[in-house]
């Protein structure tokens, strides 16, 4: 749910992060508003996961500032940063084989600095995600969609007041984008706040409750979905691909 009135739970201020000479981010301005979904889009090599890379603190910035909760987020260190508050999942699925479901969601759970809670975020994580039948599997019985629900799983365990989602649903068929776009609604109602990268337009359009578009490490534009799609600028960024869900490379 959008509260636009409120203080923003996170402030993207002149964003720049350069690899040498690679421009990966160059310029990035936007906020985000406590329980709010905000989607980022735009054709690969645009940024998206080095922003993700840097709200994590595990690349430095170049320029500009993040500011999370009225947390100057450079002055913490990368280890800190769960503790603070963000939690992220990955573009690829980096579940431990060797542990049950339960057991990696417990991964999550554990980062909280409140230990004795854990047992109940983990209970609690499985049955939000609707892992609770499957807890004591092992991630490699699970289909690939399942295994991302873990990722999130875990992710949510660890009672993040910001959760980036890196491309959850990359390789993921159309049944399984739509449950997982249902999840993250789910999660937003309960308050969570979620900044998610994804190429698929429509489920951009059915999740997201503002757009951020993106091309070569600079902002397009940014704002409510509808416009942000119909914007002749993004338009552009993807001419020569298919525009929608085929739009991933
Ligand atoms: N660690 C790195 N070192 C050098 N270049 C990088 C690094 N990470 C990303 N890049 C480059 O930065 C640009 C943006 O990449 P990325 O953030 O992964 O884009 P997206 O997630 O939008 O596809 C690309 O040109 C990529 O090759
Ligand atoms: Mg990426």
């Amino acid at each position: 749910m959008t509260d636009t009135s409120g203080t923003p739970l996170l402030v993207v201020d002149d964003v720049a992060v350069h690899f040498g000479g690679v421009k990966a981010v160059d310029g990035i301005s936007f906020e985000i508003a406590e329980g709010s979904i905000t989607g980022i889009i735009g054709p690969n090599g645009s940024g998206k996961s080095t922003l993700i890379a840097a709200l994590t603190r595990f690349v430095p910035l170049t320029r500009g500032a993040l500011t999370f909760d009225g947390v100057d987020l450079h002055r913490l260190r990368a280890s800190d940063i769960a503790r603070h508050g963000i939690a992220r999942t990955f573009q690829t699925v980096r579940l431990l084989p060797d542990l049950t479901v339960e057991e990696n969601v417990r991964l999550g759970a554990d980062v909280s600095k409140d230990r004795r809670g854990a047992p109940e975020r983990v209970a609690s994580a499985l049955e939000a995600t609707g892992l609770t039948e499957v807890r004591r599997s092992y991630p490699g019985e699970l289909s690939y969609g399942t295994q991302r629900r873990v990722e999130i799983a875990r992710a949510v365990a660890m009672a993040p007041r910001l959760l980036l989602l890196d491309e959850p649903t990359a390789g993921m068929n159309q049944g399984e984008r739509t449950e997982i776009t249902g999840l993250m609604k789910q999660l937003s109602a309960d308050g969570l706040t979620q900044l998610l990268v994804e190429h698929d337009v429509q489920m951009m359009l059915d999740a997201c409750d503002h757009l951020v578009a993106m091309a070569a490490g600079r902002l397009i534009t940014n704002g409510n979905p509808a416009d942000v799609v119909r914007h002749p600028g993004v338009r552009e960024a993807y001419l020569g691909r298919k525009w929608g869900a085929d739009a991933r490379a």
